[in-house]
């Protein structure tokens, strides 16, 4: 279908794709691995006629092609779900599904067939999502379903996914490879970036990896293989990320959340909950998107007002904006990098200290920023944390998804906050690096942090956390050690399974 040779892309201060041979079989799945800033979302830009390649050829079915704009591509049956969404926010659902490729029913929009067609996918995929809701009422992982409704609904040969599966729930990503392996058989071609080998092993023909701009293999075959194998390919060491280091001791409470009732359009998305978390503890969110999560991070971080809360910290109530919250010492990973976490046009230098830049530390009595001290800190960041740029003054436009990630985490984590919410902190960030960031995120824990910790993937909740709450519908129905539910019965929470299934069935 597909080949693509000696591919080189040069950006100021970078290579990030040399010299790159790459192909793509008739009905074959095929998984693209590599590290944070390996290339693998520009080689895939390039094919999709997002950027142009310095140099280097592209064939389709054999005939060379040079796709100057998407729209070339899409015209040729070429489709990619983005790493960062690209919806219309005043757009509801349906209408971002068909935008471009409107059926038509003479010179009228079939809108009627357009809304049936769209809602059929919806449930063959068990997506649950409202066809009818605007795009910006959506969490980050209902946005991802758009974007891939929006692909299947263009009934694309080639399809290319970018990372497709880092906001969705282990149910849905089962949901979404039965779907994928469907679309092979019946003849596409799929190209799948992820970070997670288990994935590739269960999804992929063949894997292909990239290392800093070079290809490393290209014709792995994943059942031959075992993760370790894969991701010493990628990284080049051995990555561990199934050890418990439970805390060995909890502090005083910290975090007091009492009654807290949030409401949205007249809705009640969370349903008076109340909780606490100790110093030295993590506190885990399991739960499908949707259930409460956003809301709940938002009421605990300042962004929005819940109807009903009482919050303290370490005894002190906490209310106010959310640079009052910042202030008072609750950290604040967001689950939006790009529009919550980072000023895109702006240096990697300063979104590492945004909301910070009126501390002591990097702002002078009078007003004025510390520069060295700036530079001082990004530099330090930019190390520790790996973080992959051609400088600490590059914008963070130019970074690749996983480094920007870095950006956030190393911002938040390096305040040595009291207490701190984070949402999805490995979301899209290669092995080596969510070894490390858990790393930091215990070692925070361990000098007495608390730790509010959502994360879609079950395994991260599971590994990290000391104790484990499941939210379904905006309320709490279940709470548990870790190991004391399998991963079974936590998913059955996460669905709503507590209304059916009895207690002793969970523990037996
Ligand atoms: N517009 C740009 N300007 C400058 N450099 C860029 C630009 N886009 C990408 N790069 C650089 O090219 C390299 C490859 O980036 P790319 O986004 O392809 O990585 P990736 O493999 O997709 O990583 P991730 O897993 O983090 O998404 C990175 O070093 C990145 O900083
Ligand atoms: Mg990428």
């Amino acid at each position: 279908m597909i080949r693509m040779e000696k591919i080189t892309k040069v950006y100021p201060g970078t290579t990030a794709l040399n010299n790159v041979d790459f192909h793509l079989k008739e009905k074959e799945i095929v998984s693209l691995l590599g590290e944070n800033g390996a290339g693998k979302s520009t080689l895939m830009k390039i094919l999709y006629g997002m950027t142009a390649p310095t140099s280097g050829e592209i064939f389709y079915r054999g005939e060379p092609v040079k796709f100057k704009r998407p729209v070339d591509a899409i015209e040729k049956g070429i489709c990619m779900v983005h790493q960062h969404f690209m919806l219309v926010p005043a757009f509801t659902v349906t209408e971002n599904i068909i935008a471009g490729s409107e059926p038509n029913n003479g010179v009228f929009l079939d809108m009627k067939k357009a809304r049936q067609e769209v809602r059929e996918l919806i449930s063959q995929f068990h997506f649950n999502i409202d066809p009818e809701i605007k795009v910006e009422k959506l969490s980050v992982g209902e946005q991802q379903r758009v974007e891939i409704l929006k692909v299947l609904y263009r009934k694309a040969d080639v399809i290319i996914l970018d990372e497709p599966t880092a906001v969705l729930t282990p149910h849905e990503v089962d949901d979404l490879f039965v779907i994928l392996k469907r679309l092979r058989d019946g003849g596409k071609s799929i190209i799948i970036i992820t970070h997670k080998l288990k994935e590739t092993k269960a999804l992929a023909d063949r894997v292909v990896v990239l290392r800093d701009g070079n290809l490393v293999a290209d014709n792995v075959n994943p059942s031959a293989v075992s993760t370790k194998q894969l991701s010493e390919m990628m990284v080049g060491r051995e990555v561990n990320l199934q050890v418990r280091r439970p805390t060995q001791h909890l502090g005083d409470v910290c975090l007091k959340v009492s009654n807290l009732t949030v409401e949205e359009d007249g809705k009640e998305k969370v349903k008076n909950i109340s909780f606490e978390i100790h110093h030295n503890e993590i506190l885990g969110i399991a739960g499908i998107e949707g259930n409460g999560q956003t809301q709940l991070i938002e009421a605990l971080t300042g962004i929005c007002e819940p109807k009903t809360m009482e919050l303290t910290l370490d005894g002190k109530l906490i209310r106010g904006k959310s640079d009052k919250f910042l202030e008072s010492g609750i950290g604040h990973v967001p689950e939006d990098r790009l529009s919550m976490g980072l000023v895109k046009e702006m240096s990697v230098m300063e979104n590492m200290i945004l909301g910070y830049h009126r501390e002591p530390e990097f702002c002078s009595k009078t007003g004025l920023l510390l520069k060295k001290e700036i530079l001082r800190n990004a530099e330090k960041l930019k190390e520790d944390f790996q973080v992959k740029s051609s400088g600490v003054g590059a914008a963070v436009s130019s970074l690749s998804g996983g480094n920007q990630q870095k950006i956030v985490i190393s911002r938040a984590f390096s305040r040595k906050p009291q207490a701190i919410i984070i949402a999805h902190p490995t979301r899209g960030v290669d092995i080596g690096a969510m070894e490390y960031i858990h790393q930091q995120l215990i070692e925070l824990r361990d000098q007495g942090a608390a730790i509010l910790l959502v994360s879609a993937d079950l395994d991260e909740v599971r590994t990290l956390s000391d104790r484990l709450l499941v939210l379904y519908e905006g309320e709490i129905v279940s709470e548990s050690m870790p190991g004391e539910l399998s991963e079974v019965e936590m998913g059955l929470l996460m669905t709503g399974g507590h209304t059916m299934v009895e207690e002793e069935d969970l523990h037996e």
